[in-house]
């Protein structure tokens, strides 16, 4: 219910400037996020890189209403790859982009956001790395996958992510579970409605398991996004049950949520990809983490109120 309201209250602009405003807010965002630069997010990836730990790092900023902003938002992504192969961490991290953030809510987005997602993944190709499509709200979910399935032609390794919590999911799950496919499963981010998403939490959890037993008994590359301590055993098990050495599957978790587990399944020889979000726009992906968990909203509120 709270992050229902929370997602609500999230739109106004008024909330938001005061959000963003607020001196202290910098702190609580500073655990979630990398920083505002290439450089910032890149010095994470380096520090994830020798604790063992990967990175998929996702320029934030999303739903942008302008051909340049989109067009910036591609050339920073274009600059990020560069980067990552001169800083020599192609090996170790990849890129993470939503479609909304390169145009696809502009007029004629589909042909845009393809367009710059192309270039992308020809970047990501060319610095030894992958690209991996993030899924947004249910109403462009077959456009993502429209994208991703034309992107594949080119570049096989273009990765995708499923969200256990809307019912289509299981098939979607099918028909991509074959050799190569790169599939990020999680629980779903967006208050979805009735008619397309399952609403109680051991609903989602429950189609979750059935999404993971699918891919996991395919014959493609699973990333299994989650902190859910449950689904994280029974990814494992699973991975015994179909034979799957460590490497042939991941996990996958945001950065500053559970950094201990992160770790602890690194040093087990589990392979493990942080999500590095970094950029200025950081205020609907901060939402979105403090719905999941209200006990980040009271951290925020905590250091709003703090004289810092
Ligand atoms: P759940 O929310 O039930 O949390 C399980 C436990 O994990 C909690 O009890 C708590 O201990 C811990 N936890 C979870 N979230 C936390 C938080 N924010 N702060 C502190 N602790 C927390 N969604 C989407 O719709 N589209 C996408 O493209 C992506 N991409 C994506 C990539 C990666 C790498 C991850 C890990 C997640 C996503 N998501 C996403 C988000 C995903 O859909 C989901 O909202 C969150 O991962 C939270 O769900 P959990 O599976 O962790 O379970």
């Amino acid at each position: 219910m709270l992050s229902r309201t929370l997602l609500a209250v999230s739109r106004s602009d008024r909330i938001r400037g005061l959000s963003v405003a607020m001196p202290g807010t910098r702190q609580i965002v500073n655990r979630f996020v990398a920083g505002e630069s290439i450089q910032d997010a890149i010095g994470v990836a380096a520090d994830l890189a020798a604790s063992g730990r990967y990175s998929a790092i996702d320029r934030l900023g999303e739903d942008i209403v302008e051909l340049s902003q989109a067009q910036e938002t591609r050339d920073e992504y274009l600059e990020l790859l560069e980067s990552l192969a001169a800083n020599g961490l192609a090996d170790e991290a990849e890129v993470s982009l939503k479609l909304s953030s390169i145009g696809l809510a502009l007029p004629d987005g589909e042909k845009i956001a393809l367009g710059h997602a192309r270039q992308i993944a020809e970047a990501a190709d060319e610095a030894g790395t992958t690209l991996t499509l993030d899924m947004e709200d249910h109403t462009t979910t077959d456009t993502v996958l429209a994208t991703v399935r034309e992107l594949r032609n080119d570049y096989p390794g273009v990765g995708v992510v499923l969200q256990a919590c809307l019912y289509r999911t299981e098939a979607d799950c099918r028909e991509l579970s074959g050799e190569g496919s790169r599939v990020r499963l999680c629980k779903g981010a967006y208050r979805e409605p009735e008619s397309v998403a399952y609403q109680a939490p051991h609903e989602i959890d429950l189609a979750y398991v059935r999404c993971l037993r699918i891919l996991m008994e395919g014959s493609g590359y699973p990333m299994v996004a989650t902190h859910d301590p449950r689904l994280v055993d029974i990814a494992q098990a699973l991975a015994i049950h179909n034979d799957r050495p460590r490497g042939s599957y991941e996990f996958q978790m945001l950065l500053g949520v559970r950094p201990e587990e992160q770790q602890r399944l690194a040093d087990q020889g589990e392979r493990v990809s942080v999500y590095v979000p970094f950029g200025p726009d950081w205020y609907e992906y901060m939402v979105r983490r403090m719905a999941e968990k209200p006990a980040n909203l009271a951290l925020l509120v905590k250091s709003l109120s703090s004289k810092k």
